[in-house]
């Protein structure tokens, strides 16, 4: 059984409040929060303004995902009572273990994420101090993507490096995961899984949450 954070990129932003509202009545764990900058990635999503709107409704703790250019001159606007994790992107860091020491210094879990070209090992050294590691199943940038399989391996990486020196870090997977596929990443290790698409435009959003995590 993986914990699932449905990603609110794919709720309809016109009624952004109520559609969390719906799924976060539905058995999920967190509520993924993608930000995107239009440098690191080629799009744009929201800032934290939009996030501390949902402050109000959510009762389901934040997993924010940073997909921005040298995160840490925003670290601080994403603090807040709901906020469990924050996630920044490997290779749009200058300092990593300054970026976790960053995070840790505000009281949150620090996450680190790599992109589907990123090999595994770069965050060897970072291993002992991380709460999080989050491997990208797809390109960052878009939701409804298809599921990149060379993810998997990288998950068994890490369960492994974990297992080996009992690290405690969680590993979380995000992009292209819906009922069908989720056994794969459930197989190899993940222990939280990220869902757009397949949460949000679901016909069924109780029953697609119970599959992708069970
Ligand atoms: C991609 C985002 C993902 C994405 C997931 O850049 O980080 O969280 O929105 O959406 P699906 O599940 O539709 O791939
Ligand atoms: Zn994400």
């Amino acid at each position: 059984m993986a914990k699932i954070a449905p990603s609110i990129l794919s709720a309809d932003f016109a009624k952004l409040g109520e559609d969390v509202d719906d799924v976060q009545s539905r058995g999920i764990d967190y509520l993924h929060i993608d930000v995107m900058d239009g440098s690191f990635v080629p799009n744009i999503s929201f800032g934290p303004a939009v996030m501390k709107s949902l402050n109000e409704i959510a009762k389901i703790p934040y997993d924010v995902h940073l997909m921005i250019q040298n995160p840490e001159r925003y670290i601080e606007e994403f603090v807040t009572e709901n906020t469990e994790f924050i996630t920044v992107h490997y290779e749009a860091c200058q300092d990593v273990a300054g970026m976790i020491e960053t995070i840790h210094g505000f009281g949150k879990k620090a996450g680190i994420s790599i992109k589907p070209g990123t090999p595994p090992e770069v965050l060897d050294d970072y291993l002992p101090d991380l709460d999080l590691i989050l491997v990208m199943s797809v390109e960052p940038g878009f939701g409804g993507q298809k599921f990149m399989d060379i993810s998997i391996s990288k998950i068994k990486y890490y369960a492994e490096k974990r297992k080996e020196n009992g690290y405690n870090y969680i590993i979380e997977v995000d992009g292209g995961i819906n009922p069908e596929n989720a056994y794969l990443v459930k197989e190899a290790g993940a222990d939280l899984i990220v869902a757009g698409s397949a949460v949000f435009n679901a016909k069924d959003r109780t029953y697609a949450i119970k599959k992708i995590k069970e």
